[in-house]
């Protein structure tokens, strides 16, 4: 056989949350050691569980659903999706704009596919969830990132948004809540991006899976709802909101004006019927999902999981020398900086991997996220209060010596 060369268009496609560093993890957990795995934000490894009825609807729609069903979806779930959007406000959308996928994941690849050809660029947040950028890249297409400011608790900049912006931009992506930062946007930043996207001829992009993980009581704003005179796809999904990562049901919607996207559309309609459909069963469970965010919601308000580990890491992260975190707003995630200069960090990955064998941790290095410098990581906070106190007593102990 001839050598078997990795295809030229990879190049620049990487993925770092299932990368090197959880090879090594891998290879470690092979020879006998436990892996604290804090790679993927994938609740139920972490003891957490789907409603009993979720779970049991599944194991009951999985009898039935021999079948392919229509590429876009099943209809009962895309009208409960399409009800869902009218829910927040965003307006005009029908069974006939959503599109499910095995998660949100393949249909943002879809999406990327359809949309780029060689040169055309994609504003893509830094730190972004690396998804969007490796599918730009895979597409043919350029991730431009455009900065979030930690200053401002990882808010969009919009000043370097708008200095991004090439004859070549053909879409501005906003993940809201952010993944890796868990800041949740402010409606002026979005009216603010909208419009950026109004007055250059762009579509807007909007991954929103954690818009059902929002503490606080802050409200969570769909972008698509403050700007209907726009083209808009909106990415949403149950991995998250109802732990079940593993049943892989995701979705997008298209909203708004669609004056001049006949074409994008065709060209997502092919792609989506060439993969057939998604998962069948798990599509089944949509409405009845829809309708029941109640133990998602419990988890998120004082004395829930997912708002008692925010606690703990936060303060506890905070307490470590070199170490500084902004309060997520949602989702489960931090993206603490660590001062470069004082443990002469200069590869962040190496950061990690020097973690993973000293302490059998596994995290994911900020550049992972698309974000330029060496100086922050991500911390996925989902294991119980006892476990964030240990794992930080061991990222405590790690710095207390090291130096690159
Ligand atoms: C921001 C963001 N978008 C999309 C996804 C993928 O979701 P799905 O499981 O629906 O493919 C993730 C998963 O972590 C994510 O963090």
């Amino acid at each position: 056989m001839k050598p078997l060369a990795k295809a030229e268009k990879l190049a620049q496609v990487r993925y770092e949350v299932r990368g090197p560093v959880l090879d090594e993890a891998e290879k470690i957990a092979a020879a006998g050691h436990k892996i604290l795995q804090l790679n993927t934000g994938n609740p139920a490894a972490f003891g957490f569980s789907a409603p009993q009825e979720i779970l049991d609807l599944f194991a009951e729609e999985a009898r039935k659903s021999q079948a392919y069903c229509p590429s876009k979806g099943v209809p009962e779930a895309r009208r409960a999706i399409a009800a869902q959007m009218a829910k927040k406000g965003v307006t005009g959308v029908t069974e006939e704009d959503i599109y499910i996928g095995n998660g949100a994941s393949e249909m943002i690849t879809v999406c990327m596919q359809a949309l780029l050809n060689p040169g055309d660029e994609m504003l893509i947040p830094a730190p972004d969830y690396p998804l969007w950028t490796a599918a730009a890249n895979l597409a043919g297409g350029k991730a431009v990132h455009y900065l979030c400011d930690e200053q401002a608790n990882w808010s969009p900049d919009i000043a370097d948004i708008k200095k991004k912006i090439t004859p070549r931009t053909k879409g501005i992506l906003v993940i809201n809540p952010n993944n890796p930062t868990g800041a949740l946007y402010s409606k002026d930043v979005l009216l603010e991006i909208a419009q950026i996207a109004r007055k250059n001829g762009l579509v807007l992009f909007a991954d929103e899976i954690y818009d059902h993980l929002v503490m606080d009581g802050k409200e969570h704003m769909s972008i698509a709802s403050l700007a209907p005179d726009l083209f808009t796809v909106t990415f949403n999904g149950l991995s998250k909101s109802h732990v079940i990562c593993g049943y892989r049901v995701g979705w997008m919607a298209l909203a708004g004006n669609k004056t001049g996207a006949d074409e994008f559309i065709a060209g997502i309609n092919v792609l989506s019927s060439m993969r057939l459909c998604a998962n069948v069963p798990a599509q089944r469970i949509v409405p009845a999902a829809l309708a029941n965010f109640t133990e998602t919601d419990a988890m998120l308000k004082p004395g829930g999981r997912i708002y008692e580990q925010r606690k703990t890491i936060v303060e506890a992260v905070n307490a470590i020398p070199g170490l500084h975190t902004t309060m997520p707003d949602a989702a489960f995630y931090i993206f603490p900086k660590i001062d470069a200069k004082r443990f002469n960090i200069t590869d962040d990955r190496q950061f990690v991997m020097d973690f993973l064998k000293a302490k059998h941790v596994l995290l994911v290095n900020g550049r992972g996220f698309n974000w330029l410098e060496p100086d922050h990581f991500r911390i996925v906070y989902l294991p119980p209060v006892e476990e964030l106190a240990t794992l930080s007593d061991k990222l405590g102990s790690f710095l207390e010596s090291y130096r690159q």
